[in-house]
């Protein structure tokens, strides 16, 4: 499974980059948002032309970067997918360009198909795709066929739409269980989305579809929020985990870890130290 970093933070991408573990980055217009207003807080007017540059700079090569178009129809969606691609792939010929699977909004606005046309007509000009905002094995398939190169399941946004629908309190980087949440009106049930126990049950069903019919479709485990999440994306299967550099950083640590790392140094002899000098 490749590991991916999942911000547009471009401190974060300095170091996790020089890490040596990052395989791609995943950005969206959230993350871009967090990123300009940390600038703005430590009083600096950004260009975000040269911001993005540097990003696919720092990224390298080897690492694709997904940038998200911010229209909502499907000439909008191809004209910037294809503006995005013109302009920054030459930088470090690591574009990829995110297209929302469907752009209908929550108030029923919008054109159903306009996502997975977008998807089709960049994905046939040779202009790789990343479609998001996948929360259905459904939407995977027809990303997939419509020559998506990755496809953007979102683990954790199901996790939350479960536990909203439970009444039941919780922070972002909760764990929640692969296998589901009984519901509390009634033990004996899963609480289900779309007929999904967990973002994982998502992940793992894609994976599995993927993998039964050949789809040469990338998956990357998307909105993870906790290590036990990246390591149940691993189990399940995905080809990609994009991790936010919190969880990132949280994913080496162990107290058993520390305590060796006390205890060996305790017990170091100068024998043995004498080697180094
Ligand atoms: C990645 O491609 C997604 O944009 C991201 O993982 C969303 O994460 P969130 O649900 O924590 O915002």
């Amino acid at each position: 499974m490749k590991l991916f970093l999942d911000t547009a933070t471009l401190s974060e991408i300095k170091e996790a980059v020089s890490w040596g573990i990052i395989e791609g980055v995943t950005t969206n217009p959230s993350l871009i948002k967090k990123a300009v207003k940390s600038k703005q807080d430590e009083g600096i007017k950004g260009n975000m032309e040269l911001y993005i540059k540097n990003i696919l700079a720092t990224a390298g090569r080897l690492c694709p970067v997904s940038l998200e178009v911010a229209g909502l129809t499907v000439d909008d969606m191809v004209a910037q997918g294809k503006l995005l691609y013109e302009k920054f792939d030459s930088v470090a010929g690591n574009v990829v360009i995110k297209i929302p699977v469907c752009t209908i909004d929550s108030g029923g606005k919008g054109e159903p198909f306009d996502g997975i046309r977008a998807i089709w007509q960049l994905s046939d000009e040779k202009i790789p795709v990343n479609a998001t905002l996948i929360f259905t094995p459904e939407q995977a398939i027809l990303a997939a066929k419509a020559g998506a190169e990755y496809v953007s399941p979102f683990a954790g946004r199901i996790d939350d739409r479960i536990r909203k629908q439970a009444g039941v309190s919780f922070g972002k980087s909760d764990y929640f269980p692969a296998e589901g949440l009984r519901d509390p009106a009634s033990p004996d049930t899963y609480l289900t989305d779309h007929g999904l126990y967990s973002g994982i049950d998502l992940v793992e069903r894609i994976v599995a579809i993927f993998e039964q019919y050949e789809f040469e479709c990338e998956i990357i485990a998307s909105s993870l929020r906790n290590p036990i999440q990246v390591r149940e994306a691993a189990e399940a299967g995905a080809h990609i985990a994009t991790i936010p550099f919190s969880v990132l950083k949280s994913m080496v640590m162990h107290p058993g870890s520390a305590d060796g790392i006390d205890a060996f140094t305790g017990d170091l002899v100068d024998e043995y130290l004498d080697l180094f000098e």
